[in-house]
């Protein structure tokens, strides 16, 4: 018998998860790491199958969760994030932030484990505080498109902050602004990997709307700590983690270009409906309550998150779709 921590993943064969497990497994813990992989790819972790505190179970965690021996910790990972994936699978999005978050708590407090849940800047829809604090509400629409996702990930908050209350049950809510790095699928239709994917096949790059609206890109190693950080805290409230480094949609297709040192043009097309203008996160708790800051600048980010899209194949590359869609919807 070791002493090993034991932590559970949800979500692990996704982008965030295959990092968390990577850090979880550098600091010496237990991952037990599950996955239905309907977004997720066996790839994104398979270097860590042959470990001895590595484990994988495909199950998945709206139906029912099963967990041998004892749990420290369980971090709630397991969601479909990009809009594309979303819009395609709005039941099993609308399942796994509240049936899959009910089995993570049930099973958290029968462990007496720590949970955290990924929470999103999605909660705050879109915007009318700039930049978003975590005492903002939000501005949803729960019957518009993105509904499936928004509210699913407040319905997540809201059951967490109740077990926490009522059932004094030890929870983390991480409210994750846009994050990248290697790992994404290239055509999830989340805007860094849609550009880069399109300046590698040569095509141009497609903006929706006017090119004004915003975000902020975190890479994901930066983020990777700061969840790190508040797993590890005593703080039971939300937390913005996110880089504040704002960018125009706009400028962000010109740096690409230059980055990747095409010619293409940039083409726009309508923006889609409920799609937010504004995306930056207001880090002032981070930095008090985590002593986090984001280190790792967008430049520098993207060099190393190119170098893994360069690297792919051009089968992969050309791929019309990155999930297991067909075998789940009909
Ligand atoms: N990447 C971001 O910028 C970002 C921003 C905010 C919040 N988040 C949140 O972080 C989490 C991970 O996002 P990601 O970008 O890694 O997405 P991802 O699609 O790469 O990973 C999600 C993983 O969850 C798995 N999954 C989905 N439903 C499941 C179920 N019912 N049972 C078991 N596994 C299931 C998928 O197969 C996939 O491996 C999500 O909860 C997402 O909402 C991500």
């Amino acid at each position: 018998m070791n002493n090993r921590k034991r932590i559970l993943i949800t979500g692990a064969a996704g982008f965030l998860g295959s990092h968390l497990c990577d850090r979880f497994i550098k600091e010496d813990y237990h991952v037990i790491a599950m996955d239905n992989l309907i977004t997720g790819r066996l790839k994104n972790i398979e270097h860590l199958f042959p470990l001895e505190n590595f484990e994988f179970y495909n199950q998945d965690v709206s139906t029912f969760i099963h967990v041998p021996g004892d749990l420290d910790y369980i971090l709630h990972f397991a969601s479909p994030a990009s809009p594309i994936d979303y819009l395609k699978i709005p039941i099993q999005t609308l399942k796994v932030g509240s049936l899959g978050i009910h089995n993570c708590l049930g099973l958290a407090k029968a462990k007496g484990a720590r949970l955290m849940i990924a929470s999103t800047s999605e909660v705050y829809g879109d915007p009318e505080v700039h930049p978003q604090t975590e005492e903002y509400w939000g501005h949803v629409n729960p019957i518009g498109p993105r509904g499936v996702y928004d509210e699913a990930k407040r319905f997540q908050e809201a059951i967490t902050m109740a077990y926490h209350t009522y059932h004094g049950l030890d929870t983390k809510i991480i409210r994750i602004f846009n994050t990248y790095g290697p790992r994404m699928r290239l055509n999830d239709g989340r805007v860094l990997p849609a550009f880069i994917g399109q300046a590698l096949r040569g095509e141009d790059l497609t903006i929706f709307g006017d090119g004004s609206q915003t975000r902020s890109f975190c890479y994901v190693d930066d983020l990777v700590e700061g969840i790190y950080r508040l797993l590890h805290s005593d703080y039971n409230q939300p937390v913005n983690v996110g880089n504040p480094d704002e960018i125009s949609i706009g400028d962000f297709a010109e740096e690409i270009i230059k980055l990747t040192g095409t010619d293409q043009k940039v083409i726009y097309q309508d923006l889609p409906v409920n799609d937010p203008k504004q995306r930056q996160p207001d880090i002032t708790k981070a930095i008090k309550i985590l002593g986090w800051e984001p280190k790792i600048d967008r430049a520098e980010g993207l060099k190393r998150t190119y170098a893994y899209f360069k690297s792919l194949s051009t089968e992969e590359l050309n791929k019309k779709e990155h999930n297991n869609f067909d075998k789940y919807v009909k």
